[in-house]
């Protein structure tokens, strides 16, 4: 490994010899690497930890991105909302050779995010420090650096002041990027692209491009931009030569326009992206060449129609997400990001609300690339969730975090809207020295950095409208209920949205009889059944939030709480358990039951059937088992051991909604009507073991068939691999699931055993978990406990070491199962 890191510092210092001319001049200015590997971690605060004297070969080698915490041990008696130890401070140490030919250049280390209060040492020295731990922020290193010596630096990560009620992680757990500049280059986020008009003829393309000049005299700079269609790089479509006298030390900023002729719309089935190129030059020679992704697409939110993309109404099927990646933590990986959304999108979903933080830049570029339309949050609350310190001026601190985040992300098409904050009690009620007033102050901060799309943010009580926080915002989002109808009278041209819906809760695999009689009745067990009719008292379950949008049209659509489970908020069982009961998906990326109900409502030209629950109901031999079946069918007939059932029709669509629904905390058992026009139930179903099969029809024609069998006791383990080649690049993952099967291929519904994995060849299991919200197994192990019969394994390669991974999976009693992964 320590050979391998060598010959890529060698690389490195020497990489621009092996490049064309052209583009080792514009190498030799801008170079950007990720610093990966090998960083020195400690946990603690151990004297001297900065210094470059320290001898850190006994901290340990650590990845960057990397979260301290979520290696366990996990405590019930710990943190009240994720079991796992976050608290505490770390220090990070990485060495670093500058070439001495850099001398005059800068040298920039960009972090994406560092869970908490990051102080970035350079050979001893404070060079910089940031204060919140979502944001992204960048350390100019150049003035602190030795070039042609080893130099040391050292990041302290300090989570004792910071507030969560979710798992925040802790340590540098995002990229950390070196960027390499001559002193003449386009500055930090330094291009604004918008489309000021647009026509299918031509769009005019305007890029605001900071140019900064580190040198101590004016600098005539001579900027030309060059646009790019979407696809492989031909001819640019459209170019641009400005120059500019750039003062000494100092920034100078220049905007063009350019018409790029018929555009290619960025839409969510055809995400095209163009890419401006600029490229500057002093005295003839190129100095600096810095791309930007961006898109060309109209988006309109509107008072009665909700969300116009392209001019074409799209309704919202949103899903909040937070920022940890199951097993993994907090420590960022593009693959778990792509597969999150990959399993969203298959569930129908086409916008995401990264709540309630600035997420990593690469799941941006994902939503870009993927089409999805982004609710992009900054804070949850304006106090120590967002690590805003008591005696710290909320406006200062504001501005200086709402420029970061507008200013990183606001070339993204995906985004479509800014918030600054989630359900902010104090200000929405006008208490404790919040006042509305502060909303407006906030929002203009957003505005001065993007004066192109509507400022939000998420409110929950009624008394916000009372206040009149709403005037200073473009865009009502709210949280649960119908809390929107006094916001509408309140304000009838204000567009609306819903930013958080459901807050349904389940558990995967589990199904308690009887019904509930009301979406709080929660079993005593530390588990919720997933019958779908559980949600908590400010929520409502999936069937009802359907019938509240499809009656109040003029909301642009839903983000629903939430896509996945997350680590924390274990409601309603937070003394126990870990992670939260919230997501259509669990922790580990299965679907539960819920995942195929949005799927069948939101993708109607998808055949989906899907049936539940298992068939294995040895205690309730002639007793009473209701059947659910979802399915974008309209109908479908159910059978069981062959013997009809009769068939079943989703009801028309309840416009005429019962009116106290929201503001009722009982759940009455009629409400439960509603669900009819969504799902097709039999609840009389006496049970007897065997086949029990749905044949699901659009009108007279079948669209498919799901069926479940009774489980035999199991015979074999299986492993299947979310993708069996990968790269060998240190980053990209497999995920494998584990599954114990009977001889006909049936899941064992109550499947608990424990399984051993062992893995053989350049690769490493980098987490494991089975979406147990209750499990309080470590993530990071060579074994795993299946939970209903399953659980997953996330494997990840070895940079530059391509190779056949074999993957086994043993049990007692059970056949054993192999997976072959090629790493290249
Ligand atoms: C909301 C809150 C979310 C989450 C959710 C759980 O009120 O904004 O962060 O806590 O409740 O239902």
């Amino acid at each position: 490994m320590k050979k391998l890191m060598q010959l890529q510092r060698i690389l490195y210092v020497f990489g621009f010899f092996f490049m064309s001319e052209q583009a080792a001049l514009a190498k030799a200015q801008r170079f950007t690497t990720r610093l990966v590997e090998p960083w020195r971690f400690v946990r603690g605060n151990p004297a001297g930890a900065a210094s470059p004297d320290l001898d850190d070969t006994s901290w340990a080698e650590v990845r960057v991105p990397h979260d301290w915490a979520i290696s366990g041990p996990m405590d019930t008696k710990g943190d009240s909302n994720s079991k796992f130890n976050w608290h505490g401070e770390g220090w990070y140490r990485y060495h670093l050779t500058p070439p001495e030919a850099d001398a005059g250049k800068r040298y920039f280390l960009d972090f994406d995010g560092v869970m908490a209060f990051p102080k970035v040492y350079v050979n001893g020295q404070l060079a910089g420090e940031w204060d919140y731990g979502y944001n992204s922020f960048r350390v100019d290193a150049t003035p602190y650096l030795n070039f042609g010596r080893d130099n040391v630096i050292a990041v302290h990560a300090d989570t004792r002041n910071h507030a969560s009620r979710w798992y925040p992680g802790a340590g540098i757990y995002r990229k950390v990027t070196l960027t390499v500049t001559g002193p003449v280059h386009v500055a930090e986020w330094g291009t604004f692209v918008t489309v000021p008009k647009l026509s299918p003829a031509a769009a005019d393309v305007a890029i605001r491009t900071t140019i900064d000049n580190n040198l101590p005299e004016p600098t005539v700079v001579s900027l030309t931009t060059d646009i790019y269609a979407p696809g492989p790089r031909a001819a640019p479509v459209a170019q641009r030569t400005e120059t500019v006298t750039v003062p000494a030390s100092a920034s100078a900023t220049v905007t063009q326009v350019l018409s790029v002729g018929t555009p290619q719309l960025w839409d969510l089935q055809t995400p095209s992206l163009y890419t401006a190129v600029s490229v500057l030059k002093v005295g003839g020679k190129t100095r600096d060449i810095y791309d930007t992704k961006f898109g060309i697409r109209t988006l309109q939110f509107t008072k009665d129609q909700g969300l116009l993309l392209n001019g074409r109404r799209v309704q919202l099927h949103g899903a909040n997400l937070h920022h940890d990646l199951g097993p993994l933590g907090a420590a960022f990986h593009r693959r778990a990001a792509q597969r999150q959304l990959e399993i969203m999108r298959d569930m129908g979903v086409n916008a995401v609300r990264f709540s309630h933080n600035p997420a990593a830049p690469e799941f941006l570029e994902l939503a870009d690339e993927m089409g999805f339309l982004v609710f992009a949050e900054c804070f949850d609350k304006w106090d120590q969730t967002a690590d805003r310190l008591p005696q710290v001026s909320l406006n200062d601190f504001a501005e200086r975090q709402i420029s970061s985040f507008v200013r990183r992300d606001r070339n993204h098409p995906s985004i479509m809207i800014w918030s600054i904050g989630n359900e902010i009690w104090d200000i929405e009620a006008n208490v404790f020295g919040g006042s509305a007033e502060q909303v407006g102050t906030i929002a203009s901060y957003v505005r001065a950095n993007d004066p192109t799309r509507p400022v939000t943010m998420a409110t929950h009580i009624l008394q916000s409208i009372k206040t009149g926080l709403h005037r200073y915002l473009d865009v009502q989002s709210w949280n649960y209920g119908r809390k929107y109808i006094p916001g509408r009278q309140a304000y009838p041209d204000m567009p609306v949205l819903m930013s958080e819906s459901a807050s349904a809760v389940s558990t995967r695999g589990y199904y308690e009889l009887p019904l509930p009689r009301y979406k709080e009745a929660f079993p005593a067990a530390p588990l919720l059944s997933s019958f779908d009719f559980h949600a908590v008292s400010w929520g409502d379950i999936a069937d009802i939030e359907f019938a509240k949008l499809e009656a109040h049209s003029f909301i642009a659509g839903e983000f629903i709480w939430s896509g996945f489970d997350y680590i924390g908020e274990p409601t309603p069982y937070e003394k126990v358990a870990r992670s939260s009961f919230f997501g259509a998906v669990d922790l580990v990326g299965l679907p539960k039951d819920r995942y195929y109900l949005y799927r069948s409502y939101w993708r109607p030209e998808v055949d989906t059937v899907h049936i539940l629950p298992h068939w294995n109901w040895p205690n309730k031999m002639g007793q009473t088992v209701p059947v659910m079946v979802y399915t974008s069918g309209d109908s479908a007939e159910l059978f069981l051991n062959g013997r009809s059932l009769g068939r079943q029709t989703k009801f028309p669509v309840n416009s005429a909604l019962p009116a106290n629904l929201a503001a009722s905390h009982n759940f009455d058992r009629s409400y439960y009507g509603v669900t009819r026009s969504y799902r097709l139930r039999w609840d009389g179903v006496k049970f007897e073991p065997g086949e029990l099969t749905a044949v699901a029809y659009r009108g007279s024609q079948k669209i498919g068939e799901a069926r479940v069998l009774t489980a035999a006791p199991p015979t074999h383990l299986e492993l299947v691999a979310d993708r069996q080649e990968i790269r060998a690049d240190g980053e990209d993952l497999s995920f494998i699931t584990v599954t114990a099967r009977d001889d006909h291929g049936t899941v064992d519904p109550d499947g608990s055993q424990m399984v051993q994995l062992q893995l053989a060849g350049p690769g490493q299991i980098v987490g494991v978990g089975n979406g147990d919200p209750n499990s309080l197994d470590p993530f990071v192990a060579k074994d795993v406990r299946l939970f209903h019969g399953q659980a997953v394994v996330i494997v990840r390669s070895i940079a530059g070491r391509a190779a056949q991974l074999k993957l086994e999976a043993t049990t007692p009693q059970l056949r054993a199962a192999r997976s072959e992964i090629v790493t290249h």
